[in-house]
């Protein structure tokens, strides 16, 4: 068999060489590698006049650089202080962006946070854990959030503990991705080896694994996943949806890559299936019963486009009314005729089983010229979207107008700016929804989360203070419909969350 997957690789190699003159219609190369894979320098930091030429948002939203000089900046995640960690892969470090404190709209500094890691790309922070994962295990470290004071900075609390050292590694595929779900276990991806090809354990490569947050009880949780470097959990049904890389050489137009809804034990297809349970031409055959029972994308994204990280977000005015929403950084294709994808899209969770995808962040890509590539989506304190983008080696913000150039969330704003989110509604009818809200509050035990003095042991504290500065009484009603994971779905209706968002917004 092994010798099956060599013989596989090398022709799949000398394809790649000779592929221009033996199988155009099939393959052809045509990435913005060239410096970025020999040792280069990238693309080099876009320039203002680029950005606003170029870079393309929704109506009342606009698009900055947050960072430069990030070199391949990949996973992203934010702090409870509003620092951005990033990991650098290639360099084995993950760097530290210090928030935003004086209000310019990018951030304040970098410093080196860890090294010495094994192609570190996933992060994700569970009360008070930094998990990292390696492209051959992951880890954890107590970490500090500190109050972005200079007394207060940031800072590992212990040493960094390997909790699982044999994640399968080498190969195609080597970034892995974890998170911790409202189950309060850990999720990893692990990518397949090759382009196409059987695996060796195909249940823990092109897979999700499932383990207890100390690293213990590796299970199995799906497979037939080629490449989902993202996933994240949908706000109003708390399902996991993960991105999926579609497999090279079938043209430039097929297959398409893939938003899966992630199931437990489900199998998505991958080497025997593409797409919509279509035969794949090399590893289909005979493979009939894996191709009936192979779960079909729940979105399909054009062929090569590598859709990346994906982020489910709130709290964006229009752009959020109508349901969940989750952005997606697409990668760009290397291996199509005409380049195709470098963009952020958003998608929208329509009723039944529609998602309509729409163009969120422009621009990287013009005339086959490429300025950047984007990787990594999270929604930041302030409600700002940032992008890691290993080509420009930067990390883009893009906010929503209406919350202002800098951070709300991060002392940028002086307070009393904001107008009162609860105008409109006074005297008695205030008062009544303000206690109706508080007796809810604490029947339904939020503070057992939110209130340190009441919280349940190991539960992550987080005190629900500001929100008038970044919600309005509608964004934080739907809030409660739809909390942001890890955060359990109450059991209130439409009035009582109206109740329970008045009485948040009043302390
Ligand atoms: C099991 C723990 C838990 C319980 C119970 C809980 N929450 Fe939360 N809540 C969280 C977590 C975790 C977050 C997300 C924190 C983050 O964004 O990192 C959150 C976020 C929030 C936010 C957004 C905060 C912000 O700064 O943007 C609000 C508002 C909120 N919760 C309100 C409530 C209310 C009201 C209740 C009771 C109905 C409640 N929570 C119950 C854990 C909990």
């Amino acid at each position: 068999m092994r010798r099956i997957i060599v013989i596989l690789s090398l022709a799949a190699v000398a394809t790649v060489f000779a592929c221009r003159y033996l199988l155009p219609e099939r393959f052809a190369v045509n990435a913005p590698i060239a410096h970025q894979m020999f040792g280069g320098k990238g693309a080099g930091t876009p320039e203002a006049e680029q950005i606003d030429v170029r870079m393309g948002v929704p109506e009342g939203f606009s698009v900055g650089l947050w960072a430069t000089d990030v070199r391949g900046a990949r996973g992203l995640r934010f702090t409870e202080a509003g620092d951005l960690l990033v990991t650098r892969p290639r360099v084995g470090e993950i760097v530290l962006l210090e928030a935003d404190h004086d209000g310019d709209g990018r951030s304040d500094g970098q410093r080196v946070l860890m090294k010495g890691l094994n192609r570190p790309h996933g992060m994700d922070f569970h009360q008070g854990w930094l998990y990292v994962a390696e492209t051959d295990g992951f880890g954890r470290v107590r970490f500090e959030p500190g109050d972005g004071t200079e007394a207060g900075q940031a800072r590992l609390a212990g040493a960094y503990e390997r909790l699982v050292e044999n994640l399968p590694k080498g190969g195609n595929h080597w970034t892995r991705t974890i998170r911790v779900g409202p189950d309060q276990k850990v999720y990893v991806t692990v990518g397949s080896s090759c382009n196409v090809c059987l695996e060796d354990d195909p249940s823990r490569r092109a897979a999700m694994l499932r383990f207890e947050l100390d690293g213990s009880g590796e299970t199995p949780f799906a497979s037939g996943l080629r490449n989902t470097v993202g996933f994240d959990w949908r706000p109003s049904t708390g399902e996991i949806y993960g991105t999926d890389n579609g497999r090279d050489l079938l043209g430039d137009d097929y297959p398409p890559c893939e938003l899966n809804r992630i199931v437990e034990g489900g199998f998505y297809g991958w080497p025997f299936a593409n797409g919509a349970n279509r035969p794949d031409p090399d590893f289909g055959e005979g493979q009939a019963a894996h191709i009936e029972t192979s779960i079909p994308p729940a979105h399909p994204f054009r062929a090569h486009n590598a859709p990346l990280g994906i982020a489910f977000v709130r709290g964006l005015g229009t752009l959020t009314a109508d349901g969940d929403v989750a952005i997606v950084a697409l990668h760009g294709s290397w291996n199509r005729r005409d380049k195709d994808g470098y963009k952020v899209v958003s998608l929208h969770f329509g009723p039944g089983d529609q998602i309509i995808e729409r163009d969120f962040l422009t621009g990287f890509l013009e005339r086959e010229d490429v300025i950047g590539r984007p990787v990594d989506v999270v929604q930041g304190p302030d409600g700002a979207i940032y992008v890691s983008d290993d080509y420009a080696n930067v990390v883009w913000r893009v906010s929503l107008d209406a919350l202002g150039p800098a951070s709300p969330g991060l002392g940028a704003s002086t307070p009393g700016d904001a107008s009162d989110p609860l105008a409109g509604i006074e005297g008695e009818t205030r008062a009544r929804l303000v206690s109706e809200g508080e007796a809810l509050y604490a029947g339904h035990a939020c503070g057992s989360c939110h209130e340190a003095e009441l919280a349940d042991e190991g539960v992550v504290v987080k005190p629900l203070e500001g929100l008038g500065a970044r919600y309005t009484l509608v964004e934080l009603s739907s809030l409660l419909r739809t909390p942001p994971s890890p955060m359990p779905i109450p059991d209130l209706d439409a009035a009582e969350r109206r109740a329970v968002a008045v009485y948040l917004l009043s302390r």
